[in-house]
C-alpha cells in the first residue's frame, strides 16, 4: 500500500461510482445520496484518504487521486453485493432503522457477509491510516468497523457517524445480532447521530443490554470512553447558493420554466426513489388536490424527480411500479392535451440542474415517513433566490428539528398534507417571507464546515490520551 494518511474517511460509497457502458468504456459519476453530498466538501478541504466501494461488483480498481485526496476502492463480489449491500444493509438495517416502514428481513447468510465485508473495510483502514491518525467511519453499512479497527490499530483516533435514524429500543431489539452491533459501535471514541433522540436511544440500549457503565453521554469500555452525541449534518450552503446564482443555472432555470409552460406555481419533489421518502403519500395528496379542483392543472405543476436507487431490492421495485402507475393514472384522468399536472422523471440530474429546479420551485414538498436528516430540504432553502419560496417538511425528518419555520406536516395524514400544501401556496407573502428568512438564517449558520469542525474538534478533545 502506498502513502499513509493522517485523516481517513471510511464509507460504503466512494464519492464517485465506476460506470462501465455496454461497449466497455469506463466512466466515473458522482455517487447518489446525502452522504456523498455532505462529505465531498469536507474531504476537499481536509485532504487524506477516502476508503469505499466503487459501485461495480467483481471489479478491482487501483487507488487514485480525486479532487486533491486519495481514493481507495474496496472490491465487493456479486454475492457480497447481494448479501451485504442489498441484503443486510438495505433489506434488514435500512427498514429496521426507519421505523420498520417496510418489513425488515433477517437472514443469517446476510449477516455473515456483513461481518466479512466490515472486516475488509477495517483492514483497509488499518493499512491506509498513519500512526495516530484520525479515522472517521460512516453509516449503517459499517457499524462493526470501529471495534474491528480498534483491535487492529489501538493507536488510532476513531469516530463514527450514523447518517440515518437510530431506532427506538423496542425496534432495535428485533435484531438477532443487536449486541454485536452495539459492541461494534462502542469501538469508536465518539459516535455521532443526526438528532439527540437517536443518541439517547443508543445510550439506553447500551445501558440495558450490555455490562458497560454509562455516565451522562459516555460509556466506559474497558480503559477508554466512548461518547455519543448529536451532530446534525448540513450542506455546503455557500457553494449551493453560489451555484444557484451562476449565469448557467439562471439560464437553465429559464429553460425549465419554458418547458413547463410558465405555470403560476411550481411544486417540487426531489428524492432518491426510496419508500422512506413518502412518495406514495405525497403523490396521492397532491393528486387529490388536483382531482378536487383545489389546485388548477392549468396554473400549477408538480415536478417530481427521483434518482434510481437499490433497483433490485423487492421493496424498491414495488415502489417504482406504484409511482409509475399512480402518476400515470392521475395525469391521464386530469391532464388536457398539453403539459400534465404531474411531471415525473425517474432519473438523476447534474447538480446544476437540481439548483435550477430549486430556483423555480415556489414550494418544495419534502415529506419523508422517516429520514435521518434530509439534505434536499436544506439545499432548497440555500438555492431558492429571495425569500418568497416555501418549504413543506415532514415532522419525521431530522431536518424538522432545525428548520422549525418550515410548513411542518405529518405525512401519514393526507388531509393535513393537502391543507398544508395549499397554505404554503396561498399564505400572504409576508408570512412566507418571515418563515423563509428564518430558514435561510439557519442554513447559513449551520453549514457542513461547522458540522465537520464540531465533530472532529470533539473527537480530538474526547479521545486525547
Ligand atoms: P438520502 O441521503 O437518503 O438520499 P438526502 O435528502 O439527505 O437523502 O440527500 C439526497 C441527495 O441526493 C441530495 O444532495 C440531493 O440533491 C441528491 N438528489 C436527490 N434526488 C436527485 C436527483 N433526482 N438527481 C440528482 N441528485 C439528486
Ligand atoms: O444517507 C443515507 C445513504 O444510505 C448513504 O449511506 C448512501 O450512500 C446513500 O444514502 C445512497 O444510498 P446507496 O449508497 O445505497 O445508493
Amino acid at each position: 500500500m502506498s502513502e499513509r494518511a493522517r485523516f481517513v474517511v471510511v464509507a460504503n460509497r466512494l464519492p464517485v461510482d465506476r460506470i462501465v457502458a455496454e461497449d466497455g468504456t469506463v466512466d466515473w459519476r458522482t455517487s447518489p445520496g446525502g452522504l456523498v453530498t455532505a462529505l465531498e466538501p469536507v474531504m476537499r478541504k481536509q485532504g487524506g484518504a477516502w476508503i469505499g466501494w466503487h459501485g461495480a461488483p467483481d471489479e478491482e480498481v487501483e487507488r487514485f487521486t480525486h479532487d486533491g485526496y486519495s481514493v481507495v476502492p474496496i472490491p465487493l463480489t456479486s454475492s457480497e453485493f447481494e448479501e451485504y449491500y442489498e441484503g443486510f444493509s438495505n433489506a434488514t438495517l435500512w427498514p429496521l432503522y426507519h421505523d420498520t416502514v417496510a418489513f425488515p428481513e433477517f437472514h443469517r447468510e446476510w449477516w455473515d457477509a456483513y461481518v466479512v465485508v466490515n472486516r475488509r473495510f477495517a483492514e483497509a483502514a488499518a493499512e491506509v491510516a498513519d500512526e495516530g491518525a484520525t479515522v472517521w467511519v460512516q453509516d449503517y453499512q459499517l457499524q462493526l468497523v470501529p471495534q474491528m479497527l480498534r483491535e487492529l490499530r489501538p493507536d488510532l483516533r476513531i469516530g463514527f457517524f450514523l447518517h440515518i435514524p437510530f431506532p427506538p429500543v423496542e425496534l432495535f431489539l428485533q435484531l438477532p445480532w443487536r449486541r454485536k452491533i452495539l459492541e461494534g459501535l462502542l469501538g469508536a471514541d465518539l459516535v455521532g447521530f443526526q438528532v439527540a433522540g437517536a443518541a439517547a436511544n443508543f445510550l439506553r440500549l447500551v445501558r440495558t443490554r450490555t455490562d458497560h457503565k454509562i455516565e451522562r453521554d459516555h460509556v466506559r469500555v474497558g480503559d477508554r470512553l466512548c461518547h455519543a452525541k448529536a451532530y446534525p449534518i448540513s450542506i455546503d450552503t455557500e457553494g449551493f447558493a453560489a451555484l444557484a446564482e451562476s449565469p448557467e443555472v439562471i439560464a437553465e432555470a429559464q429553460a425549465l420554466l419554458d418547458d413547463l409552460g410558465h405555470p403560476k406555481t411550481v411544486l417540487l419533489g426531489v428524492d432518491r426513489l426510496d419508500y422512506t421518502k413518502g412518495l406514495r403519500q405525497r403523490v396521492r395528496a397532491i393528486g387529490e388536490l388536483f382531482e378536487e379542483g383545489r389546485l388548477d392543472p392549468a396554473e400549477v405543476v408538480f415536478l417530481q424527480v427521483a434518482t434510481p436507487s437499490r433497483e433490485r431490492v423487492e421493496e424498491y421495485k414495488r415502489l417504482r411500479d406504484d409511482i409509475d402507475l399512480l402518476v400515470g393514472r392521475i395525469n391521464s384522468e386530469l391532464g388536457g392535451v398539453g403539459r400534465p399536472p404531474i411531471v415525473y422523471r425517474h432519473a438523476g440530474f447534474p447538480r446544476a440542474t437540481m439548483a435550477a429546479m430549486y430556483r423555480i420551485a415556489d414550494v418544495a414538498v419534502v415529506t419523508p415517513l422517516r429520514d435521518g436528516m434530509n439534505l434536499v430540504a436544506k439545499e432548497y432553502v440555500a438555492c431558492h433566490p429571495g425569500t418568497d419560496g416555501a418549504l413543506v417538511l415532514s415532522e419525521f425528518a431530522g431536518a424538522a428539528k432545525e428548520l422549525k419555520q418550515a410548513y411542518l406536516v405529518n405525512p401519514y395524514d393526507l388531509n393535513d398534507m393537502k391543507d398544508v400544501v395549499l397554505r404554503a401556496i396561498e399564505d400572504p407573502v409576508e408570512e412566507r417571507r418571515r418563515r423563509m428568512r428564518a430558514l435561510k438564517r439557519q442554513v447559513k449558520t449551520h453549514t457542513i464546515d461547522a458540522w465537520a469542525d464540531n465533530f472532529l474538534g470533539d473527537l480530538e478533545k474526547l479521545s486525547r490520551r
